[in-house]
C-alpha cells in the first residue's frame, strides 16, 4: 500500500518514511525543500536500501497532488508539510496562513476529488496552551493560540474535524504531538535546524559540539521543581511509530466519517535543566549555559497524558530521554564529520 507524505523530508516526516517501509507499506514524499535538505533521500536510502519515491512540489499546487494521486494508488496520506517556527510565524502570519492552511486546503480538496479515504494530521500540543491541569488529555480546553503557527493549528484541525462531519468520505486523525527529539540510532537522518536553532536539544548539541559559545537557560524562576521549564521529550522515532499506528486504525474504521485526535507524548515531564544534565550524564560532554531570562511566550510546564493513544492506538512511546539524547548527539557528530 503506498502512503504519500507530504513533508515527508523534513525532522518527522524522514523518520516516518523509515516506519512505513519497516511496517511493509510503502511511503511516497511530497516535500519542496523549502526548509529541509536534498540530503535527507540520501539517508533514507542508506537506511531503506533503495530510492524513495520524491516529488520536489509544494503541497500549494493542486496540479502537483493531482499529479502524484494520478501516477500512483495511494492508500493513505500523512500530511506534515507545514512551517514550523512560532517566532517566524509572529513576524510573517501571512506565510503562516497560506502555507499551512493552503495546503491542508489544497490537499483535503484533491483527496475528496480523486476519492482517497484515510489521512493522519500533524498537530501539536500548542493547541493546549498553558493548561490549568496537568497531565493534558485530549478533553483539556483549546486556549486561544499565543501565535499564528498555533493558531494554524488550531484551524487545520477544525477544518479537518468539519469536513469529516460534512458527510463526505473521509477518516482522519490529528496526533498532537508533544516535543520530538532525538535522530534515529544510525545517524543517517536527524534534525537539520537552519540557522540558529530555535528548540532546545539542537541547542545543547551544537553547544557541546562548540559549534555556539555559551546557551542560555530561558529562567530558572518558574513554579517548577528546579525552576525551569517542563516539557514532554518524546523520541522522533517513537513519534514516528504512532504514524503507522494511526493509519492502521484509519484502516480498520469500518464507517465512511471518522476523527479523532491523540495525544503522542511520554506521559512524562522534563525540566530544562534535567534535559542538561541528563545529556551530560549520556555523553560525557559538558554543556555550557548560564540561566537568562524567560522567553517572551513560553509555557511553564505541560506534560501528555497517554492513556487514550495507548488504548486506541495501541501505541506507547518505548524510548527514554537518555537514548533520545545520545541519538541526538550521535547524529550531532556525524553531521560535524561530513561538515569536514
Ligand atoms: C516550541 C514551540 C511550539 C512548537 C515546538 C516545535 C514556542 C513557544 N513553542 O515548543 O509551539 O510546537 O517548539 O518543536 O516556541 N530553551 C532554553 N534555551 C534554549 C532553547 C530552549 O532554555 O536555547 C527552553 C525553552 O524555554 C523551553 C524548553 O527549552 O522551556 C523547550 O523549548 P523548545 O525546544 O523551543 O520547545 P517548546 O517551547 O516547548
Amino acid at each position: 500500500m503506498k502512503i504519500l507524505v507530504t513533508g515527508g523530508a523534513g525532522f518527522i516526516g524522514s523518520h516516518t518514511i523509515v516506519e512505513l517501509h519497516q511496517a511493509g507499506l510503502e511511503p511516497i514524499i511530497v516535500d519542496d525543500f523549502s526548509n529541509s535538505s536534498r540530503s535527507v533521500l540520501e539517508g533514507l536510502r542508506n537506511i531503506l536500501g533503495y530510492e524513495v519515491i520524491c516529488y520536489a512540489e509544494d503541497c500549494n499546487r493542486p496540479e502537483s497532488l493531482r499529479r502524484v494521486f494520478g501516477e500512483h494508488d495511494i492508500a493513505g496520506v500523512i500530511h506534515f508539510a507545514a512551517s514550523k517556527a512560532v517566532g517566524e510565524s509572529v513576524q510573517q502570519p501571512l506565510k503562516y496562513y497560506r502555507n499551512n492552511l493552503g495546503s491542508l486546503f489544497t490537499l483535503l480538496t484533491v483527496m475528496l476529488e480523486q476519492q482517497r479515504t484515510h489521512l493522519v494530521f500533524s498537530s501539536s500540543c500548542t493547541v493546549y496552551g498553558q493548561p490549568k491541569e496537568l497531565p493534558v488529555n485530549e478533553n483539556s480546553p483549546i486556549l486561544p493560540a499565543e501565535s499564528p503557527y498555533g493558531n494554524t493549528k488550531q484551524i487545520c484541525e477544525e477544518i479537518i474535524r468539519d469536513t469529516t462531519k460534512s458527510g463526505v468520505p473521509l477518516k482522519a486523525l490529528s496526533l498532537r504531538y508533544f516535543n520530538p527529539i532525538g535522530a534515529h540510532p544510525s545517524a543517517q537522518i536527524g534534525e537539520l535546524p537552519i540557522g540558529t536553532p530555535g528548540n532546545l536539544v539542537p541547542f545543547i548539541t551544537q553547544t557541546a559540539a562548540g559549534l555556539r559559545g555559551q546557551m542560555t537557560v530561558f529562567g530558572d524562576d518558574y513554579p517548577t521543581p528546579d525552576g525551569t521549564c517542563v516539557r514532554d521529550y518524546i523520541h522522533v522515532v517513537d513519534l514516528a511509530k504512532a504514524h503507522v499506528k494511526a493509519l492502521q486504525l484509519l484502516f480498520g474504521q469500518a464507517a465512511a466519517n471518522h476523527y479523532d485526535v491523540f495525544n503522542i507524548g511520554t506521559g512524562r515531564g522534563a525540566s530544562v535543566l534535567e534535559v542538561i544534565r541528563t545529556f551530560e550524564e549520556v555523553t560525557g560532554t559538558q554543556v555550557d549555559y548560564r540561566i537568562g531570562e524567560r522567553r517572551a511566550g513560553d509555557i511553564e510546564q505541560i506534560y501528555a497524558e497517554v492513556n487514550k493513544a495507548t488504548e486506541g492506538l495501541h501505541w506507547r512511546a518505548e524510548k527514554p530521554l537518555r537514548e533520545a539524547l545520545a541519538d541526538a548527539w550521535r547524529w550531532q557528530q556525524k553531521l560535524m564529520r561530513k561538515g569536514g
